[in-house]
């Protein structure tokens, strides 16, 4: 069983994005710019959005939090967005999710300029990506995918099976995985909560990327022998002996399921820190298309 150590591999795109900073301050450069727009009080939201501020930190870009009271209008919130379209030392932005429900996710996420959407939720961009072409792939999909390319896992001709189909992981993951090239070129099922008989459908499945938010769920005689096994799950589960009164749990049984996969991600040290580096990327990237419009 191998490891996808998303800890290390993110830290090596951390320094690889790091030096390409350090070479635009040299040529006296305007650094990559992002800003996330936290509403509300949510502590997982929060420490996600801390933790990108970090890494923009770490690696030498600017950030900006923007934060807003659970009571913000969604009028309020789009003022902001138009805000940040309009600001021209921002290369791109967030809006963290979820939203409080007086927000209407989608008309705000329709509001981001495509060209700062550096989540890729935007439906021009995520028509793109079905579309094959160039556009920001969204954060946690893309780390997955960089997860499978730096450690030569093949996924060609592979059963690809994604359990959960929320518009962040779940649905992106199943196109891109279909998709021609590598990684992709899997022949791909998509598992929800009305599929019948799941673990029919994943014990046939070469790879398995679990999106579902349940701890525990993927146990051992769900999976097939030599199996690789991407666990997008982080739950808070309470937990009295830890410091913060709760642990950080997967969708996998990893402590059983490792033993039969080839292929598997810790949680945490797995997913996490991936989609992290490539929203770091996805902003490189905003910041270079900007400069060559
Ligand atoms: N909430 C959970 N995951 C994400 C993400 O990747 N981006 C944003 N904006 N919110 C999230």
């Amino acid at each position: 069983m191998i490891l996808l150590d998303g800890k290390k591999v993110s830290n090596d795109i951390k320094n690889e994005i790091a030096a390409e900073v350090a070479e635009m301050k040299v040529r006296g450069e305007k650094v990559p710019h992002l800003a996330a727009i936290i509403v509300g009080n949510d502590g997982a939201s929060l420490t996600y959005v801390a933790s990108k501020v970090k890494a923009c930190e770490r690696v030498g870009f600017e950030s900006t939090m923007v934060r807003l009271p659970h009571t913000t209008s969604e009028l309020e919130l789009l003022q902001k967005i138009q805000e940040l379209n309009a600001n021209d030392d921002i290369d791109g932005f967030i809006i963290q999710l979820p939203l409080p429900s007086q927000i209407n996710t989608q008309k705000v996420l329709m509001s981001v300029d495509p060209s700062k959407d550096v989540d890729g939720f935007h439906p021009e961009n995520f028509g793109k990506m079905a579309l094959d072409m160039s556009t920001f792939i969204p954060a946690t999909p893309f780390g997955i995918l960089e997860l499978l390319e730096r450690y030569n896992v093949q996924t060609k001709g592979k059963h690809t099976v994604v359990i959960g189909r929320s518009h962040i992981v779940g649905r992106p993951m199943s196109i891109l995985m279909g998709r021609k090239g590598w990684p992709g070129n899997s022949t791909v099922t998509l598992t929800h909560s009305a599929t019948k008989n799941i673990t029919q459908i994943t014990s046939q499945a070469d790879i398995i990327i679990s999106a579902l938010g349940v701890p525990n769920f993927l146990k051992a005689e769900m999976v097939k022998e030599g199996a690789v096994i991407i666990d997008v799950g982080i739950t808070r589960v309470p937990d009295e002996t830890k410091p913060n009164g709760y642990r950080i749990s997967g969708d996998v049984d990893f402590e059983n399921v490792s033993k039969k996969a080839s292929y598997i991600t810790p949680v945490p040290g797995g997913v996490g820190p991936m989609t992290i580096a490539m929203l770091l990327k996805n902003t490189l990237l905003a910041r270079d298309q900007k400069r060559m419009m």
